[in-house]
């Protein structure tokens, strides 16, 4: 390597203020970065973590206020003039472009070319040796992004940015999507690029990561800085009271049992999902949260995705509060009566360029048709989705997509309660969102069981499976392997059924 790209780098934000119309979300953040350093970015959903790190990786522009890299004053106009002082930030939300392939994607603006010509083969090569580096090896360079799982493309996003030879890496919640397996990778990626002299600010509200990995943490509230101290001299705790501002007792509210006769409201005999998932058979009862573990790629979103006729499957038998239905589409399947929070929300979850209103009662059209739409009525249903599930917006006229991750996350959970379903079935419900707001969407899942409906929760945490369930079905490889009863429960059980070393 030659010398410019060992340096270290030094960077700092001066007095940063950011407004969006009307609304300010930064109030004066001075924060510096010295090389080689691994630092967390912690705070609660809208805090400003992520806009904070897109003024810094040019994406953005400060209202006031700037940036110094080694001492010199720089304005960015877009990320490449970021980039070509070596900051980098890999994307909390998805940046691909899903018709390209991963090796287009990596390159994108950055062709290399031979001559007159792009050189395909080059790019492919090198394409190679970073998915390699990021564990993903098994993926061929040309395949399509849209052809990928959330986890790849979020290790496709790492691999991009690993090719822009970052000097100063942002990763924005990297490993909301990852298994521990890839996340264990990851991070020993991270230790080589430290070793290195890169500097890591890693975005995360998983503070079991952030202990692990982090030398220092900085926390942020409501667009301030409130702290910056040695990661070794906090507990997750404190870190967790820094954030929100006050002490937060126990994460789980206590589980009632479910009554003996109490109805079964979801009863699925022999899915099958050619590829997927194979003679799945579960059965869940109202007043029950019923978990599913597994790896990814087990088949545990493509079975539901089955299930709501996302995708081809057949069934012996399934009924949904007492009838017999396969549905057709999400839509039927909310008319009788079972509703899914997608794990991809961009995707299936969320339309991001439509407004907050529109995206909350799409499902529901009919409850505020008399006979046309009324807008009084879906105002005031936003009005108490925004007080219920604490979504924080600068105005209830944004689009959804203006959203902080975490509060896309928590408006996607208000839309699937919204047609008030029997049966819920929500994958990755607190991927993204705070420790705070985490412990709400558990009373809140706690509170949908006491209320008699049947919830089932798709989770990559087995802690929160644990702390929830009454019952855990563990697939592997498209199979059930086991149900576990909630005395049964603990994380070396889980992941032994999941890995099939049980
Ligand atoms: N383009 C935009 N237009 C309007 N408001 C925006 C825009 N981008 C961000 N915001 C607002 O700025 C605030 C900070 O958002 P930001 O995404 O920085 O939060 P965050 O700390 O990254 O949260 P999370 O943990 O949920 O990802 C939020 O209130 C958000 O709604
Ligand atoms: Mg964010």
């Amino acid at each position: 390597m030659t010398a410019p790209d060992t340096a270290g780098v030094r960077v700092e934000l001066r007095g940063i203020v950011k407004r969006f119309g009307p609304v300010q979300v930064l109030h004066g953040v001075d924060l510096a970065f010295e090389p080689g350093r691994i630092v967390g970015l912690l705070g609660e959903n809208g805090a400003g973590k992520s806009t904070l790190m897109k003024i810094l990786a040019g994406y953005e522009a400060p209202s006031e206020g700037g940036i110094v890299v080694n001492g010199r004053a720089v304005v960015f106009d877009g990320p490449r003039a970021a980039e070509a002082e070596g900051i980098v930030l890999i994307h909390q939300e998805f940046n691909l472009a899903e018709d390209l392939t991963v090796a287009q994607n990596m390159f994108l603006g950055h062709e290399m070319r031979r001559g007159w010509f792009v050189d395909d083969a080059a790019m492919r090569g090198i394409a190679r040796g970073l998915l390699d580096d990021v564990g993903l090896g098994q993926v061929d360079p040309d395949t399509r992004v849209r052809d990928l799982i959330v986890a790849e493309r979020q290790l496709v996003e790492i691999a991009k940015a690993l090719s822009r030879k970052a000097r100063v890496l942002i990763m924005d919640e990297p490993t909301a999507t990852l298994t521990p397996g890839e996340t264990g990778r990851l991070f020993e990626l991270v230790a080589r690029l430290q070793a290195d002299g890169v500097t890591i600010v890693f975005i995360s509200h998983k503070l079991d990561e952030v202990e692990r990995i982090t030398e220092e943490v900085v926390v942020m509230r409501d667009g301030r800085l409130v702290a910056r101290q040695p990661t070794a001299s906090l507990t997750r705790a404190q870190m967790a009271s820094l954030m929100v501002g006050r002490e937060l007792e126990d994460l789980y509210p206590p589980r009632r049992a479910v009554p003996a006769d109490a109805p079964v409201l979801l009863s699925v005999q022999d899915l099958s999902v050619p590829g997927w998932a194979q003679d799945v058979s579960f059965e869940v009862r109202a007043g029950e949260v019923f978990g599913f573990a597994g790896l990814v790629g087990a088949g545990r979103t493509e079975l539901f995705e089955g299930l709501l006729g996302l995708r081809e499957r057949h069934a012996r038998a399934v009924s949904v509060a007492g009838s017999t239905v396969l549905p057709r589409s999400p839509r039927a399947a909310a008319e009788a009566g079972l509703t899914y929070l997608s794990e991809d929300r961009k995707g299936r979850g969320l339309h991001v360029h439509f407004g907050l209103r529109q995206n909350l009662t799409l499902m529901a059209l009919e409850r505020h048709a008399k006979p046309w739409l009324d807008p009084a009525s879906e105002r005031q249903a936003l009005e108490q989705a925004v007080r219920e599930f604490g979504i924080r917006c600068g105005s209830p006229d944004v689009t959804a997509g203006s959203l902080s991750g975490g509060n896309q996350q928590k408006l996607a959970l208000a839309k699937v309660l919204h047609p008030g379903p029997r049966v819920v079935v929500l994958d990755e419900p607190t991927r993204g969102v705070d420790i705070g707001a985490k412990r709400e969407i558990y009373a809140l899942i706690r509170r949908l069981a006491d209320e008699g409906r049947a919830v089932v929760v798709i989770s990559s945490e087995l802690m929160e499976l644990i702390g929830l369930c009454h019952r855990v079905a563990v697939m592997r490889a498209g199979r059930l392997q086991a149900t576990l009863m909630a005395a049964q429960l603990n994380e070396q059980e889980l992941i032994a059924h999941a890995t099939g070393t049980h």
